[in-house]
């Protein structure tokens, strides 16, 4: 694999698992506050983040690269309002977006088309990773101030389920 994709991929995964850690912080200040929906919401997100790094962790493993796993960085975003982690998780997947999307470039640029193939999936997960971090700043901005409507915003974020990704390797 090209030098420069193979550590890009690299460097991803620790960017997927600090996502991770990133959505357990956001969960851990929701149960803070009681809402336990909100934290059960984001607690299935920091897993699918792990699920992103598995995945291209057994990548680069599948086709014979090393794998250095470095420090995970402190989640160090600070939460005031109700708002404050769905507004930055939308600003953190657009990060996101925009890493991958840097990684795709540097694949195409080698004619690495294994990995643009394998990286076609991230590239729609985005997509829904940046929906739902919007259709969630909606449904607070429709909802938040009325404790009737959070509480059945919180019923309907505690229904979230955990399902594996559909990407196989
Ligand atoms: Fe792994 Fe939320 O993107």
């Amino acid at each position: 694999m090209n030098e420069k994709v193979s550590a890009l991929l690299n460097e991803q995964v620790n960017k997927e698992f600090y996502s991770a850690y990133l959505y357990l912080d956001m969960a851990n200040f929701y149960t803070q506050k009681g809402l336990d929906g909100f934290a059960n919401w984001y607690e299935i997100q920091a897993k699918e983040e792990q699920d992103h790094a598995m995945l291209m962790y057994q990548y680069l493993q599948n086709n014979g690269e090393k794998v250095t796993l470095e420090a995970i960085a402190k989640p160090d975003k600070n939460f005031e309002t109700l708002m404050d982690p769905l507004t930055a998780g939308l600003e953190h997947e657009r990060y996101v977006t925009s890493l991958i999307n840097n990684i795709y470039a540097a694949a195409i640029e080698v004619n690495d088309y294994r990995t643009t193939q394998f990286l076609d999936w991230f590239i729609k997960e985005q997509g829904e990773e940046e929906k739902n971090s919007m259709d969630l700043i909606t449904k607070m901005e429709l909802f938040g101030d009325d404790a009737r409507s959070l509480y059945m915003l919180n019923s309907e974020l505690a229904a979230r389920v955990y399902s594996a990704p559909s990407l196989t390797l």
